[in-house]
């Protein structure tokens, strides 16, 4: 049985600021922040959007009442949910409308946490092939204002429903993984931000991806030559291109350069909104499924969380891919929004709301929205 990706939608706020602005506001030089980090925009949520929100947002965009009916499973992958005990999924049930015969729950481990629904998604509907799941990333990536992470902050949301013969994409369930206990990345309880040592994480994420390469070879005697695309978790996208970089000079020119080409294609998405944190590694998916994928195409795709897990598999781009995302409305969410002056941004950063605060409906833009924080319980609004 065929089993995976049928549908994807994407949701990412209405404003932005503008990478070059930043950098010169933090007397840097523009070309650190858009060559040697590799971003043009990072996206800004404002402070009644959350990961409930945005993730709301993306499956709202696939969600048919079909697609409703017989789903039998609800993931979400975050590292910025809202409660240390209700999961990000319960709080979607009313939002979205969903049936209450369905299991769901989140699951967390850094920005790996999608690719662990997903791989649960796909065991899910081998057994229960008449049923769907869905699969949401959605994070909000903060390490604070005139930090050395600043420029590698973003926000939005993935979401993913999983069936048998699906449209999109098919996971070959050939897979290669690893855990290993490293201090990259981390944020307590206790902290909106993340603390990171960002060279420490780099080094181990690329070490990550060239165990898992020489593994995947071994365990299923692939060479290069069975994959024409590399996808990778790219919080920002200079990190994608260190793993990526680690082929040069070991394959041929030819097949290097292709998988360039391609590379640049998976990252023009995440240049113009930033980190997904759990959603980087299938916000570069959809980036190539709109700007470059062939039908038939074997990708060869590397998850990354920090703390930190790692995970290489494949899949195979299917042939009627374009039917499942709707291209049009995610260049258009794009293009549509707003760009924010570096002191709106800072100013909205700081806005942290607390137990009492009721939200004006006539000041959000979204669909969804926090409505009010009463007896310290978040509460959520859909805009009519
Ligand atoms: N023109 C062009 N390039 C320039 C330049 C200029 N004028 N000035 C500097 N550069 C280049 C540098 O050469 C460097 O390139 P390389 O990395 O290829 O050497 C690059 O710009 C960055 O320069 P620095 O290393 O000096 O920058 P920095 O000290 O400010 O740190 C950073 C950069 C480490 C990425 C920092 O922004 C950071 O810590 N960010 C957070 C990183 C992070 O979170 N890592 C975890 C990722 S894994 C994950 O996603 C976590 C998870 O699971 C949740």
């Amino acid at each position: 049985m065929n089993i995976g990706i049928d549908k994807i939608g994407f949701y990412t706020p209405k404003d932005y600021i503008d990478i070059v602005e930043l950098a010169k506001a933090r007397d840097v030089d523009p070309n650190k922040f858009t060559i040697g980090i590799g971003q043009d925009k990072q996206a800004v949520p404002r402070p009644y959007e959350d990961a409930v929100t945005m993730a709301a947002s993306s499956a709202d965009s696939i969600l048919t009442e079909a697609d409703k009916a017989s789903l039998g499973l609800l993931i979400v992958g975050t590292e910025s949910s809202v409660d240390e005990s209700k999961s990000t999924a319960a709080f979607l049930m009313d939002l979205l409308e969903l049936p209450e015969d369905i299991r769901s729950f989140e699951i967390k481990q850094a920005c790996y946490g999608a690719t662990a629904g997903l791989q649960t998604a796909y065991d899910f509907v081998s057994q229960n092939p008449d049923k769907k799941a869905l699969v949401i990333t959605t994070d909000i990536a903060r390490y604070g204002i005139k930090t050395p992470g600043e420029v590698t902050q973003g926000a939005g949301s993935v979401a993913m429903i999983v069936s048998q013969n699906p449209r999109v994409l098919k996971l070959n369930y050939k897979s290669v993984y690893m855990t290993k206990n490293v201090g990259d990345f981390w944020r307590p309880t206790f902290s909106k931000t993340a603390f990171a040592r960002g060279k420490y994480s780099n080094e181990i994420y690329v070490d990550f991806f060239k165990t898992l390469w020489e593994k995947y070879q071994t365990k299923y005697s692939a060479t290069i030559d069975d994959f024409s695309t590399l996808l990778f978790h790219i919080p920002y996208t200079k990190m994608g291109t260190k793993a990526l970089r680690t082929l040069e000079g070991k394959i041929p020119d030819d097949k290097y350069a292709e998988l360039t080409e391609h590379y640049q294609q998976s990252i023009k998405f995440s240049r113009e909104v930033g980190n997904l944190y759990t959603g980087s590694l299938y916000l570069g998916l959809l980036s190539y499924l709109i700007n470059g994928a062939r039908s038939g195409e074997e990708l060869l795709m590397f998850s990354y969380g920090s703390g930190a897990v790692g995970e290489l598999y494949s899949a195979e781009i299917q042939k009627d891919f374009a039917s499942g995302i709707v291209s049009e409305n995610v260049l258009k969410m794009l293009n549509e929004r707003k760009k924010m002056s570096i002191s709106d941004y800072e100013k909205i950063y700081q806005i942290e709301y607390q137990n009492g605060t009721i939200v004006d409906p006539e000041a959000v833009e979204s669909k969804f929205y926090l409505s009010e924080i009463k007896d310290n319980e978040r509460l959520y609004k859909k805009n009519k």
